[in-house]
């Protein structure tokens, strides 16, 4: 078949060998004889808490609620490039140090190119063990001889298992060979991490038919044109999925950044009308990120819009919150939007700022320089309430920020650090009439 009845796409049907089909016997009973062992109440479990492997590399530890569960599966996925054999070989390199072997599979890279990044980052961890392979039951030898505490698999989509037949990286046996190996990693008490390809189109069989059957989804992502490098938990069966880590591709590596705001304002302009800071939140940590638009007027046919790191369905609804309910006329021009440093905003908290940007490029004045948004927009043109405005303020106060529009039914909530004004917006014409005011005209 050329064509998926399912997406509508040409040529994304992989041919799959089924297996053989199961045992035709008569079918077993359920429920053979009575038996109560097993079973226990709820209050007569003793609510153990899980021993962790902390890693040492903070951002990763915090992320997975205190660093690696022995005997738990992390599945590790970004796109290519992004930086996940780099952070698997920082982690490996870092649980080696702390608590002995760790054992990386390598089924992409030979070790010799392994050894090459290696001697990038700042110590070489001489002692990991590398095993060049790709066959599940072969990684199984030397995992039992070492004892590693900690292995790697990189990646799922080269290793490949006897006992089915379809091709490496096919959705059976990407799914096979993690289970395999996820049971091995439960009975031998090793934290595994598995590494996992996300392509664009999502045509090979990716992390998503893993998501079950793993512990932890880590997401690496990241533009590959800026060195800014966010993990976040997708799934976290032993802490919370709300933290992000921060990252910067480096020379030698990943590095940590412990002040994300710092590094994404770094280029401002300060004064250019089309721009608005936006306090954000992500887990415990609030990040500052600076939201650029440009307007200019359609040519001919139908306005363009693009919106980079901000979702185009959250663009086109501001656009249409902003003509009907604050009378900006928008709808005859193209319109870019862009987050800065590569940074991908899914909270709705930067709604407010995304609008100001906007106003601000069609209008032609600059929000002042010392002026941070946050705020939800919603269809009636109301500026809706963000949580945590207390370390959104704070973030802005420590950068520098003097006055922060907030929405108007929290703004009393929160008691504003010193040298912060919040300025209470009830709507996007209330945000609009401020900027006409208080905006400085551009040049
Ligand atoms: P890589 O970890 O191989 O990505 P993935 O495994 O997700 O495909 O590395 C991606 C990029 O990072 C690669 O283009 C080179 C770059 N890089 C650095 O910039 N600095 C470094 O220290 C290292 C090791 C890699
Ligand atoms: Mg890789």
């Amino acid at each position: 078949m050329g064509r998926c009845p399912e997406c509508g796409e040409w040529n994304t049907l992989v041919e799959e060998t089924a297996g053989p089909p199961p045992d035709a016997g008569p079918r077993p009973a359920l429920l053979p004889e009575t038996g109560e062992e097993g079973v226990r109440t709820l209050g007569e479990v003793q609510p153990g808490s899980a021993p962790r492997l902390a890693t040492g590399l903070d951002e990763v530890d915090r992320v997975l609620g205190g660093g690696l569960v022995p005997g738990s599966v992390v599945l590790l996925a970004g796109e290519p490039g992004v930086g996940k054999s780099t952070l698997a070989l920082q982690l490996a390199a870092a649980v080696l140090r702390r608590h002995g072997p760790a054992l990386y599979v390598c089924g992409e890279e030979s070790p010799e190119q392994i050894r090459l990044r290696a001697e990038r980052l700042p110590d070489l961890p001489k002692d990991l063990l590398l095993l060049a392979e790709t066959s599940v039951e072969r990684i199984a030898g030397p995992w039992r001889e070492r004892r590693p505490g900690l292995v790697l698999v990189d990646s799922v989509q080269t290793v490949h298992c006897g006992r089915v037949e379809s091709a490496p990286g096919s959705v059976a046996q990407v799914r096979e060979s993690a289970a395999l190996l996820a049971a091995a990693a439960r009975s031998a008490g090793s934290a595994l991490v598995l590494i996992g390809h996300v392509t664009k189109e999502g045509s090979i069989a990716g992390p998503r038919v893993l998501e079950h059957l793993v512990d932890v989804v880590l997401t690496l992502e990241g533009d590959r044109a800026h060195p800014f490098r966010m993990l976040r938990a997708a799934k976290n069966r032993f802490g919370s999925t709300a933290e992000v880590g921060v990252f910067q591709m480096g020379g030698a590596g990943l590095e940590a950044v412990a002040n994300p705001s710092e590094l994404f304002l770094a280029e401002r302009r300060p004064g250019a009308p089309g721009s608005t800071i936006a306090p954000l939140v992500e887990g415990t940590r609030t990040l500052l990120v600076e939201i650029q638009a440009l307007l200019a007027p359609t040519g001919y046919g139908t306005a363009r819009r693009t919106a980079i790191g901000v979702d185009d369905a959250r663009v086109a609804l501001l656009l249409a919150v902003l003509d009907r309910r604050a009378r900006v006329d928008l709808l005859s021009c193209d319109l870019y939007v862009n987050a800065t440093g590569g940074v991908r905003i899914s909270e709705p908290a930067a709604d407010l700022a995304i609008a100001l940007a906007i106003v601000s490029s069609r209008l032609d004045l600059a929000v002042p320089p010392d002026v941070a948004a946050c705020g939800e927009v919603g269809l009636g043109g109301e500026v809706r309430r963000v949580g945590r405005l207390d370390l959104r303020l704070a973030e802005a106060a420590r950068l520098g920020f003097h006055r922060v529009l907030v929405p108007e039914t929290v703004a009393s909530e929160a008691a504003a650090p010193r040298g912060v004004v919040p300025i209470p917006v009830g709507d996007v014409a209330d945000a609009v009439a401020w900027l006409r005011e208080h905006g400085l005209p551009a040049g």
